[in-house]
């Protein structure tokens, strides 16, 4: 590592590594009232009776807040999807209705955290039951509702809704079902927040995805002018999307805050966090892939089904891509969500791809075996071909796959499944790839502002964030770079909805954005004083940088000013961006014990220009990761009779852990988006979760002649 040069050196590592870091429940004052939450014990329901007397007579308790006691001060929230900052329309305080396990009934707050919990542990109520419905195994009836619908070419034979089978069809088809399972977010800082008000404004400390987002809808639903509130998120310990919308304990923690006229801080549990906020919804799909016996796919139908709330619609459906990467001349998609009596789903790392990524490149994997042909090579011959809409993407894929391919020594591959053994481990191994992909999202309006010091130090400020995906690091090179002066003399400042407006740390878009207005801003300094590197001004000098998004209008710049999300989307025709790469994937298959073990995973991605090799291939390989571990381990345990997640906390809910990581190696192209401006960086935060589990359990089947379809993998699902 050498400062200042486009190193590896990431800015808050010494701080993270030593401990140093002070999280948002490390902040805090003498002062500070403790909150604690009650959460509702049936799915469905109303409460008839909510007794909070005896919490309320306990020595220290200052407040109960319920929907008995919130009054007025509370308005109404508005759901992203509607144009607001919510993670959820439904404001759980706002009347006697549950609409999911999990859900707040209650926030006690009290002098401490001791006299909170106790006196939470009095409250008694009693919530009149209704059947719920959570899963996805009676989906297709009639409260199903369609959102993405497209169609190319002539319909696929044998595709649902066509009647009739395939009739005088040569070639290869594969019809298959595929479903994921509800998946929690488990970043290592749990959910926690602290409202204060002072100097006649909310200060909220809260780690955020989007602070600027977060303090309007705070201000919004606190009948406040937005001037009014600042959302601070210095440091974020993971956020994977747990933490891009405001939810609503953030909510009650500031109306405790400004009913009491005292700072009141809320650290929520790690299991409580399950309902809190969004988790992943569960998928089922169902997959129609034929080609002919030349190994063309000819068409391709992907239904798919996923949860969402009674309260907000989630469009997420993310077969689009998948129709992209490859040039079928039939398509047929269809997508529903499937209103339930749940928290309402949301982003989790490539929220719209990965369960599509994982149920096709199954099926591709599929089709391959029984055309007996290389499942690497039925992905090349089908690629999109120059002129195509996204053909520069999959050039760049074509090269994925092959240099992947060849880090990996996919040539040294046995076909037949079962045919490969380690003679130490006596472990069955397999061998399997898969393709990955991420729209090009293009972000949105980003200002920063530069100080340059008598001391000779320029400070980098923006109301971005870095979640540990090296944002920070990411601007800090930038600027030292473009200034010509070492890496310690640029300060980044983050996390502060005072600070020069930023979009959200979402669609794998920030630090591209975040980039190109830091460099903006050292244009005008450089230009304001050219001089200001060699010699410090005598008093601070600042310079304000802008970044538009290319394709943003007028009105979505100023949608953006108002604190909105608008983010510029995903292209189409020649100028398609999206992020492409290759999975290859060794598993170890004990097929006595039924145990899989990840042994080897080798990635090759084109993101573009790199702005950061660490903070890059650390983005890369944990997303390649987190995909195994989706593969082998994750799963809310949905129970249809309880109407709830059983395994909420990381004692039941299982993770990829340090001892089941296997080697990684991410090859990254290298080669700057010609239409990526003057950064030339594409999306890479969320790639690398994208095809990796399908590249799994492709490796599982290659193993030991099992095909699993529904994930997490079972023991019982490859044995013997
Ligand atoms: Mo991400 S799931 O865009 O935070």
């Amino acid at each position: 590592m050498t400062d200042g040069s486009r190193s590896g050196a990431r800015i808050d590592a010494i701080a993270k590594v030593t401990g140093r870091v002070r999280y948002a429940s490390d902040h805090g004052s003498a002062r500070d009232l403790h909150g604690v939450l009650v959460q509702a014990d049936a799915a469905k329901g109303r409460i008839v009776r909510l007794d909070t007397g005896a919490a309320e007579a306990q020595p220290g308790v200052r407040l109960v807040l319920t929907h008995h006691t919130i009054g007025t001060g509370v308005g109404v929230g508005t759901f992203l999807y509607d144009g607001g900052h919510f993670h959820s329309s439904f404001a759980p305080l706002s009347g006697p209705d549950v609409r999911f396990h999990g859900q707040m009934i209650a926030l006690v707050v009290a002098e401490t955290p001791e006299d909170a919990r106790y006196a939470a542990s009095l409250i008694t109520w009693q919530i009149e039951r209704e059947p719920a419905l959570v899963g996805l195994a009676d989906a297709g009836r009639d409260d199903d509702l369609e959102i993405y619908r497209l169609d190319v070419g002539d319909s696929v034979a044998g595709q649902p809704g066509t009647g009739g089978g395939g009739g005088d069809f040569r070639g290869a088809r594969v019809e298959r079902t595929y479903s994921t399972a509800e998946q929690l977010h488990q970043p290592l800082e749990p959910y926690a927040t602290r409202a204060e008000w002072t100097g006649g404004r909310l200060i909220v400390e809260s780690p955020s995805q989007w602070v600027v987002g977060e303090a309007r809808g705070l201000a919004e639903v606190l009948g406040l002018d937005p001037s009014a509130v600042r959302v601070v998120s210095p440091v974020v310990g993971g956020a994977f999307g747990s933490r891009v919308l405001l939810l609503w304990h953030t909510v009650y923690v500031a109306e405790a805050a400004r009913r009491l006229g005292r700072p009141v801080r809320l650290h929520v549990g790690r299991a409580q966090m399950a309902t809190l906020g969004s988790f992943r919804a569960a998928t089922r799909h169902s997959v129609l892939v034929e080609a002919d016996t030349d190994g063309r796919v000819t068409g391709y139908c992907h239904q798919v089904r996923s949860q969402t709330s009674r309260s907000d619609v989630v469009p997420l459906p993310g077969t689009s891509l998948t129709s992209r990467i490859y040039d079928i001349p039939r398509q047929h998609h269809r997508e529903w969500v499937v209103p339930r009596d749940l928290p309402t789903p949301g982003f989790m790392r490539a929220p719209l791809e990965y369960p599509a990524a994982f149920a096709f490149e199954s099926a591709m994997d599929e089709l391959a075996l029984s055309l007996d042909i290389d499942p690497l090579d039925l992905r090349l011959r089908n690629l999109a071909a120059p002129g195509a809409g996204p053909a520069p993407a999959t050039r760049h894929l074509a090269r994925c796959l092959r240099e992947g391919a060849q880090r990996f020594g996919w040539d040294r591959r046995n076909r037949s499944p079962g045919s490969m053994r380690d003679a130490v481990t006596e472990e069955v191994l397999g061998w399997g790839m898969a393709v990955a992909h991420y729209p090009g999202y293009r972000g949105g309006l980003t200002r920063c502002r530069i100080t340059a010091t008598p001391a000779g130090r320029f400070v980098v400020s923006l109301a971005a964030h870095d979640p540990g995906t090296g944002l920070a690091s990411a601007v800090a090179v930038a600027v030292a770079e473009a200034l010509g002066v070492s890496l310690h003399r640029v300060r980044v400042e983050l996390g502060d909805s005072d600070l020069p407006l930023a979009p959200m740390a979402a669609g794998s878009a920030s630090s591209g954005t975040a980039v190109a207005a830091a460099l903006d801003a050292v244009d005008r300094l450089v230009h304001s004083c050219a001089d200001v590197v060699r010699h410090p001004p005598d008093r601070e000098l600042t310079a304000d940088g802008t970044h538009v998004p290319e394709g943003y209008t007028e009105s979505q710049v100023a949608a953006a000013l108002d604190g909105n999300f608008q983010q510029s989307g995903a292209g189409t025709g020649a100028d398609f961006r999206l992020s492409v790469g290759a999975h290859f994937v060794e598993v170890g298959v004990d097929v006595v014990a039924g145990r899989v073990r990840v042994r080897r995973m080798v990635g090759a991605f084109d993101v573009g220009a790199v702005l950061h090799p660490t903070a890059l291939s650390g983005q890369l390989e944990a997303g390649m990761l987190w995909g195994a571990g989706h593969a082998l381990m994750e799963d809310a345990r949905l129970d249809g009779r309880a109407g709830r997640f059983l395994a909420t906390g990381l004692t039941d809910y299982h993770v990829l852990v340090h001892a089941d990581t296997p080697s990684v190696d991410v090859v990254v192209l290298g080669d700057r988006d010609p239409q990526g401006g003057r950064v030339g960086a594409k999306g890479a935060g969320e790639l690398g979760v994208v095809g990796s589990s399908a590249a799994v359990t492709n490796a599982i089947h290659h193993a030991t002649g099992h095909r699993v379809r529904d994930l997490p993998v079972r023991a019982e699902d490859v044995l013997g």
